[in-house]
Order: structure tokens, then C-alpha cells, then sequence
């Protein structure tokens, strides 16, 4: 295979694939590789879900695009079931493309709202590759931001540090961002505690909490958001990745007092909210709804936590399907020798951290056969 016209910029894994079927990857040299990973937490039914697939040709077949200009029922039902979905009190979506251009909006919305010019993240937290999402981006002005300045102030909060909290977040801040469950930084569940001290904070200082479930959404945690198996509110909610399951699609939930600030062209983009997205949203949440899927994660992900730590694992962390294997030996030589035992799984920002964001749809064996793995692997 050559890729000499495409931008060099992915480390890529050894594997050809050229198809998949269920929760495994087809290989062109035909091996079976069980998808622990998918893509990016993206993946969220496998592939070739029946009734994902039906919704596509459906919607493809009845009306393939048209713009945020022309009122179309799809759209209007993709926003009713994800917000019933959600179940936080965020009634009103703001359909877009990808995380990155959901968190954009999310804090370009908070600054205009409050007119202040300061925004709180934390500390590994990861947010996109974007102007502002870059910006609240742990580590991104070191490694790849590019852009000569932030578009506005920034201070990382340490994870975890309740001391902090005040000091930080004040009356100049006009948000703070945070995956509850951090992705990229290896499945850190910030906790109860902290995201709760995060919301009270944010309510005395007039400050938007806007919660980042671009990668712990959807039903990853085996609850729609983390922000609901930590019983948090926020003001804002970005999510992505699974919200298709493969259709590329990104929403942001606001809540009442913030969507009475927005009036035409606040916002805007040519795809976002498109019929296609819309129609696969809708398909989404009915099948998690309908197939059971966040109690067979939470199932299955107390099944990992009990019997995977085996072989180099010491021990787990993170929520549902956004689980990460804490590992004695480099976490890159675990992956790679669970990918030559045809398992898929992920790296993190933790060196010593695979991570795990299996299909919803995996069953026992699939669990079975990574306990397997690793028990046959070197500790
Ligand atoms: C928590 C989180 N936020 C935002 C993003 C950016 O999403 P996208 O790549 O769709 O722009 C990601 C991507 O990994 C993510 O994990």
C-alpha cells in the first residue's frame, strides 16, 4: 500500500485492514482481529450494525443533505432523543461536526455570555486540535498547538485538587472545561467529589461548567453521560464519537439559561446537523435504548475489572468501556503484543496505560479472550 499524498502526521499501527465484520477487524493477510479499540471510541455498535446500517440507506435514500436553512423533522427528532437521552436538564442541541468544533462553541459561548476572558481546564485534560480547544489542551502548546497565542487566558487546575478550586476558578473565569472521565491521559475518572466541588464553584462564581464527553459520552461509562453516574449538572456538554458510531457527527447541550442568550447567526456551520448525521443520531440512541447496550457495558466492564488484571496488568481504572489497564511493562509493548494475539486495543497519554473502548456490543468470550491474552503474556 502506498500513502505517499497523505499528510504525515499519524504513527500508524501494522495492521492492513480491509473490512470488518461484527466486533472484529477483517485483515488482508485474513486474520480476525477482535476490535477493543474502535477507532477512537468511535465505534460505539461494531460494524455493520443492521438497523445502523437500514437508518443510513433510509435517510440517504429520502434525503441525502440539506442545510440549517431548511427545517427538516429529522433534525428536529435527532435533538427531541438526545436530549431525553441525556436527561440533565440540557434541552437545547447545537448539532456540528467533530469534538473539537463542539468545545469551540462551547467557549466561544461562555466568553460572549459573560464577557469575561478567562477559561479553566485541567490538568491531562484533552480537548481537540483547534484554536480554543487546543488552548485548554494540557500539553498542546508544548508538542503541536502552532497558533501564536491563545485566543484567551488559560489556567490548568490540577486534577483532583479540591485546595484548588477557589483559588483558580473566580469571578474573572468564564468557564471551566473537563472530560469527567479523561481520555487521552489513560481513563482518569476525575471523580464525585471534584467535579461536584467544580459545579458549586462554578454556580458561586458565575462560570460555566462545561463538561467534555466527546470520548465519555454516549454511553461509554455504561450511563448516557458521566455526568450522570456522577450526578452533575452542567451548564454546557459537548459529545462526539460514539454519538454516530461511525457517522461522523459532534452536538453541544446547553441548558435553558444558556440557549436565552442565543439569537440567528450566534452560531453556525454547512454540515453540522446535516439529514444524514441527524437520521444516524436518532438510530444511535434507539438501539443503545432499545438493545440494552449501557447495561451490557457496565456488565461486562466490572467482568474486565475483575479478571484482566493478569499477565503485565496491575490494575484498572476509568468507567465502562472507557477502561484503562494499568500495566507493569510499557504499555506500547502490551498493545502490540495483544495485537499480534489479534486483539486491538489503545495507548494513552500514560505510558503505562492500554486503554480499552470496546464496542458496546461485545459479549462474555470477547472479554474471555483478552483475560486470555494477557494471562499468556509476560508480566
Ligand atoms: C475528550 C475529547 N474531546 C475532544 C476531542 C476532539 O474531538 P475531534 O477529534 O472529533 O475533534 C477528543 C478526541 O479524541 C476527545 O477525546
Amino acid at each position: 500500500m502506498t500513502a505517499d499524498h497523505l499528510a504525515p502526521v499519524y504513527a500508524q499501527w501494522a495492521l492492513d485492514v480491509v473490512g470488518a465484520e461484527g466486533v472484529h477487524l477483517l485483515t488482508r493477510d485474513n486474520r480476525r482481529v477482535l476490535d477493543l479499540y474502535g477507532g477512537h471510541a468511535v465505534a460505539a455498535l461494531g460494524y455493520s450494525h443492521p438497523r445502523w446500517l437500514a437508518a443510513l440507506e433510509q435517510q440517504a435514500r429520502a434525503l441525502l443533505f440539506q442545510s440549517n436553512a431548511v427545517p427538516l423533522e429529522v433534525r428536529a427528532r435527532a435533538a427531541t432523543r438526545l436530549t431525553r437521552f441525556a436527561g440533565l436538564g440540557l434541552d437545547t442541541v447545537f448539532f456540528v461536526n467533530s469534538g473539537a468544533e463542539a468545545n469551540e462553541n462551547a467557549l466561544k459561548l461562555a466568553l460572549k455570555i459573560t464577557g469575561r476572558r478567562k477559561v479553566v481546564a485541567i490538568e491531562g485534560g484533552f480537548h481537540g486540535r483547534t484554536a480554543a480547544a487546543g488552548a485548554v489542551t494540557w500539553g498542546a502548546a508544548q508538542k503541536w498547538y502552532g497558533f501564536p497565542q491563545a485566543p484567551f487566558d488559560v489556567e490548568f487546575l490540577p486534577r483532583g485538587d479540591l485546595e484548588a478550586i477557589a483559588r483558580v476558578v473566580g469571578s474573572d473565569t468564564a468557564a471551566v472545561i473537563a472530560e469527567p472521565v479523561q481520555g487521552v491521559a489513560g481513563a482518569v475518572d476525575l471523580g464525585q467529589p471534584f467535579l461536584a466541588a467544580l459545579r458549586a464553584r462554578c454556580s458561586e462564581a458565575g462560570a460555566f461548567l462545561v463538561l467534555d464527553e466527546v470520548q465519555s459520552g454516549m454511553g461509554r461509562t455504561g450511563f448516557p453521560f458521566a455526568a450522570n453516574m456522577h450526578g452533575i449538572a452542567p451548564d454546557m456538554l459537548t459529545t462526539a464519537k460514539a454519538l454516530g458510531a461511525g457517522f461522523p457527527c459532534a452536538a453541544l447541550l446547553m441548558a435553558d439559561h444558556v440557549a436565552a442568550h442565543l439569537k440567528t447567526d450566534d452560531l453556525g456551520t454547512t454540515f453540522g446537523g446535516g439529514p444524514m448525521a441527524c437520521a444516524l443520531i436518532e438510530a444511535v440512541v434507539d438501539i443503545l435504548e432499545s438493545e440494552g447496550l449501557l447495561a451490557n457495558v457496565r456488565r461486562l466492564a466490572q467482568q474486565i475489572r475483575e479478571t484482566c488484571v493478569t499477565g503485565p496488568v496491575v490494575a484498572t481504572q476509568g468507567a465502562g468501556f472507557l477502561t484503562g489497564l494499568r500495566t507493569r511493562r510499557p504499555a506500547k509493548d502490551v498493545q502490540r503484543e495483544l495485537l499480534e494475539r489479534d486483539i486491538l486495543t489503545g495507548t494513552s497519554g500514560d505510558p503505562h496505560v492500554v486503554r480499552i473502548l470496546a464496542p458496546y456490543v461485545i459479549d462474555e468470550s470477547h472479554v474471555a479472550q483478552l483475560r486470555d491474552a494477557l494471562a499468556a503474556l509476560p508480566a
